[in-house]
């Protein structure tokens, strides 16, 4: 998808997690398209080192806000912070995510919380710190990354998988709620993706790593760009008349009907 240097012109976008990674790619590319970013995350420094890049790149800009999504009071003073230096948020990305990969009976009620807490409560947050708003001025673009693991499961992911699901079932419910108020609720499901999530998953499992790559129809992983310029869609006037779906970017390993 080409750059349209000017389809977010004057748009505010609060991005979660957006430090590194998938998030770091669509604050950049949002911000490439004219929009002024939020990059909100629990990793200060790094964050603030994403929103220099950005400001430097244009023709967007960007600040860095502390937000961990696992706390509804962090949510919402992330987005008093944004929507007073920056304006009111056009645009919410949902992309903050953590994940450990292990067996369903190894895994530990810790480990379940902090997947649950991070993946699903995380994205509850943010909408309720940002929808009111949205609703007050009549408009709005939600996007949540979900994963592919959230349409059709994956081994050793189960409780991410079930919060994937979760945040699919959500989101096609706010759209619903929300469609009259002209706001679009989208998700987009990334598959496996070179990333820091990707890399700690995969660490001593390079076998699977290249089983994985060959199940891919056009035998690659993912990059963060490819995750970003769907987001970029969604976040736009391109999508005004699409709300609640769910769209796969995966090179074609999952084919959902
Ligand atoms: N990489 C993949 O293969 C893949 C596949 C499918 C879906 N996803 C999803 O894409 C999204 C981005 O993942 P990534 O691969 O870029 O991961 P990543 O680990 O590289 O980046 C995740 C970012 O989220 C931030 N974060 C973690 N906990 C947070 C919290 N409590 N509050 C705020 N920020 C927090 C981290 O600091 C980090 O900057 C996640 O939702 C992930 O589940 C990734």
């Amino acid at each position: 998808m080409a750059v349209n240097a000017r389809r977010l012109e004057g748009k505010v976008a609060l991005v979660t997690g957006a430090a590194q990674g998938i998030g770091r790619a669509i604050a950049m590319r949002l911000a490439a398209e004219g929009a002024r970013v939020g990059v909100a995350d629990i990793a200060a420094e790094t964050a603030a080192q994403t929103a220099n890049e950005i400001s430097q790149s244009g023709p967007g800009s960007a600040v860095a806000v502390y937000l961990d999504v696992t706390r509804l009071s962090s949510a919402v003073d992330a987005v008093t912070q944004v929507e007073r230096e920056v304006g009111p948020i056009n645009i919410l990305v949902n992309n903050a995510g953590w994940d450990k990969v292990e067996p369903f009976v190894e895994s530990e009620s810790e480990t379940w919380d902090k997947v649950i807490a991070v993946n699903y409560r995380g994205l509850i947050h943010c909408c309720k710190a940002v929808v009111p708003l949205m609703r007050q001025r009549g408009a709005g673009k939600i996007v949540s990354i979900s994963s592919d693991a959230g349409r059709v499961g994956s081994s050793g992911e189960a409780v991410y998988a079930g919060c994937k699901g979760a945040v699919i079932a959500f989101s096609k419910t706010l759209a619903r709620e929300l469609a009259r108020d002209n706001i679009n609720v989208n998700v987009v499901c990334p598959g496996p993706t070179e990333t820091a999530l990707l890399r700690n998953a995969m660490a001593g499992r390079e076998k699977l790593l290249e089983a994985m790559k060959r199940s891919v129809p056009m035998r690659r992983l993912g990059q963060p760009d490819d995750i970003a310029g769907a987001v970029a869609f969604f976040a736009s006037a391109d999508a005004d008349y699409v709300t609640g779906q769910v769209l796969s970017v995966s090179g074609g390993l999952t084919m959902v009907g």
